[in-house]
């Protein structure tokens, strides 16, 4: 569920009218719904009920800080996976006792830094991480906490770009693996290896792998315990999935996953973590694109947005699909004609949305790109020396730009002349 609807025939966001915003602030842009970020992570922390979990947003959906403050106001913790998001997370005024750093690639520096600030936790992806975290903590002297992410090799029926939990993948250490590397953490003075992590894939729609990780991760826990480790943190990670064709394709309510969870994990006594991103940033926002022509192709319509894949990649590169709704719901009784929704970057991979039927729309007409909310404006580039297109956050009948447009000045300043080539 969104707080994205027509009123008086056009589409407001919440109680904000998107055709006199767009008049306010130009196109493109993207806007997001502080009712629907509020709602979506209630939904989803509620429905673990007396597991009271540690539910960690995970930051790389949606980074802007006031989407971070509004979940953290709510008591949300963050799932960081770089330096740059956990300044980030404590800027917008996360404690740092509530972030866990994430991520395969950790450097020296970056571990220091989070061990400097207090995380709660570290998840560890492999032996020469877990060597490495250990010698920076010892320098610091400091104990990091750690979870090992075990890869347990299931498919999560997803895209591949966005599996991860099966063998092939980078992600974690081999499930067989795990039970030497807790021996081998449990006699390293730096490290408190006190939980397990698992993340599967991102986009979920069936709970089917989730229970069969979940369940090996019981067997593993017990395991472990067996061998004497104490084991208190369990990180479920994230991935649930969101509605990106509207009612045609809903995915588990949180609360059939946290029947899953109950029922594979819920006796454990562990305290549980969650990093959900897309669940709780994806339906909060959209991307508000204008047309600039409308051509004629071959049996079908060229649409030509100022918006191009530079600000919204997802439908090129995972073959992703966002509903389009026009801004103007009069356009919406016409008839539909098969069309290419397209933006003016130069490549036949620039594309919003292909083959869609859509009303024939007029340049100056807008149109609202659905469920953009998580990994859009991060995802963003300034590919062709476009302008990072800025971010607005609603609230009732308030709204705020959180991250204005880029300038030129911003864009070209940065470059700079070779001693050999400048001018004077
Ligand atoms: N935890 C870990 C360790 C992750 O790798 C991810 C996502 C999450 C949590 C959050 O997953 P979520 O709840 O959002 O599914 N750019 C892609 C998605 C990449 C997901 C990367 N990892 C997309 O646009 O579909």
């Amino acid at each position: 569920m969104h707080h994205f609807d027509y009123t008086d025939g056009v589409l407001h966001a919440e109680g904000v009218n998107l055709a006199t915003l767009a008049d306010a602030v130009g196109t493109p842009f993207y806007c997001y719904s502080t009712a629907t970020l509020e709602r979506h992570y209630k939904v989803f922390a509620d429905a673990f009920g007396e597991l009271r979990p540690l539910v960690c947003y995970s930051v790389k959906a949606n980074s802007n800080q006031a989407v971070i403050a509004t979940l953290a106001a709510l008591g949300a913790g963050m799932d960081v996976v770089s330096e740059g998001e956990l300044r980030r997370a404590l800027a917008a005024g996360v404690p740092a006792d509530k972030i866990i750093f994430a991520g395969i690639g950790k450097q020296r520096s970056e571990m220091a830094y989070a061990l400097d600030v207090g995380i709660h936790s570290f998840n560890v992806e492999s032996e020469p991480e877990l060597l490495a975290l250990n010698e920076v903590a010892v320098e610091h002297g400091r104990v990091a906490r750690i979870a090992l992410r075990v890869n347990p090799d299931v498919d999560p029926k997803t895209h591949e770009k966005i599996a991860t939990g099966k063998a092939e993948n980078k992600f974690g250490v081999a499930y067989g693996e795990a039970l030497r590397l807790y021996a081998l953490a449990a006699e390293m003075q730096g490290l408190d290896a006190a939980g397990v992590h698992m993340h599967i894939g991102s986009q979920l729609t069936d709970l089917e792998p989730y229970r069969r990780a979940f369940t090996l991760l019981r067997k593993l826990v017990v395991q472990l315990r067996a061998a004497g480790h104490d084991i208190s943190h369990v990180d479920l990670g994230g991935g649930l999935g969101v509605p990106y064709r509207g009612t045609n394709d809903i995915p588990p309510h949180p609360s059939e996953y946290a029947a899953v969870v109950h029922e594979t994990l819920g006796d454990l006594e562990v305290r549980l973590a969650f990093e959900p991103g897309r669940m709780i940033a994806g339906n909060a926002g959209i991307l508000v694109t204008e047309v600039i022509y409308s051509k004629p192709g071959d049996g079908k319509t060229f649409l030509i947005v100022d918006a191009a894949m530079n600000d919204l990649i997802r439908p090129t590169l995972y073959e992703a699909h966002h509903e389009i709704w026009p801004i103007d719901e009069a356009a919406r009784a016409q008839e539909l004609v098969p069309t290419d929704v397209v933006g003016p970057v130069c490549e036949t991979g620039d594309y919003i949305a292909r083959a869609r039927p859509m009303p024939p729309l007029e340049p100056g007409a807008r149109i609202a790109v659905m469920t953009a909310g998580a990994y859009g404006a991060v995802q963003s580039g300034t590919y062709n020396s476009r302008l990072l297109v800025p971010e607005i956050l609603v609230n009732g009948a308030e709204f705020a730009v959180v991250r204005p447009r880029t300038t030129y000045e911003d864009l070209i300043g940065l470059d700079r002349l070779a001693p050999w080539l400048s001018k004077s």
